[in-house]
């Protein structure tokens, strides 16, 4: 027990001499300030660490993981991570990732009760809803799963860009671009799926407050 937990701590301080070996400034540069220009938005699974799949370095990226990357617009921690990153950071990217094999995607296409995060993962039903038709038409199970990952993360960079907090960035003329990315966990490969959003023309117009 002990040991598992100590590593961690034994790894910082081998982790803070290498980054001090290879830039002597790296913490202080750190310390006067962060100016990220991305906003992830990944999934809790540990097997998708934003910054090791991506290269990016401390400070480069802000991140907000829950199950399943979900853009919840009730939820004050997703809104309260994103209204400082548009807002304070303004960073020009927000990326959804989302990754093949999400448990929390697959426990959404299932009937099974698993508590209290039933009702985290109903907002997932709610996607596969939308796009049953599509969905019920892929027999092969994975290749179902795999496509209900890349239409909930195209739902919640749809659902972000509903969000007054983007589409007031975009009304002030502010530049920010919505992604929806999967990460593959057999290969490490991101797949982009394509479909930036820049600005309130790529929502649905019930959904645009006018400017
Ligand atoms: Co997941």
């Amino acid at each position: 027990m002990e040991k598992s937990y100590k590593r961690l701590l034994q790894n910082n301080k081998k982790w803070v001499a290498n980054q001090l070996k290879s830039d002597p400034d790296f913490f202080t540069d750190l310390s006067h300030g962060q100016t990220p220009e991305y906003l992830w938005i990944g999934c809790s699974d540990s097997r998708v660490p934003a910054n090791a799949i991506t290269g990016t370095k401390p400070g480069e990226m802000f991140v907000h993981r829950n199950i399943a990357n979900m853009v919840v617009h009730s939820d004050m921690n997703l809104l309260s991570v994103l209204s400082y990153a548009v807002e304070v950071l303004k960073v020009k990217h927000i990326i959804v990732c989302g990754h093949y094999g999400c448990g929390g995607v697959l426990a959404a296409m299932g009937n099974k009760q698993y508590g209290l995060i039933d009702n985290w993962l109903r907002h997932i039903k709610d996607v596969y809803r939308i796009h049953h038709t599509q969905l019920d038409a892929i027999k092969d199970k994975k290749e179902r799963a795999n496509k209900f990952v890349e239409l909930n993360v195209m739902e919640q960079v749809l659902d972000l860009g509903k969000t007054s907090i983007v589409q007031n960035a975009w009304i002030q003329k502010q530049p920010l671009h919505l992604h929806g990315w999967v990460y593959d966990i057999h290969d490490g490969i991101i797949n982009d799926l394509g479909a930036t959003i820049r600005g309130t023309k790529d929502l649905h117009s019930i959904y645009r407050f006018a400017d």
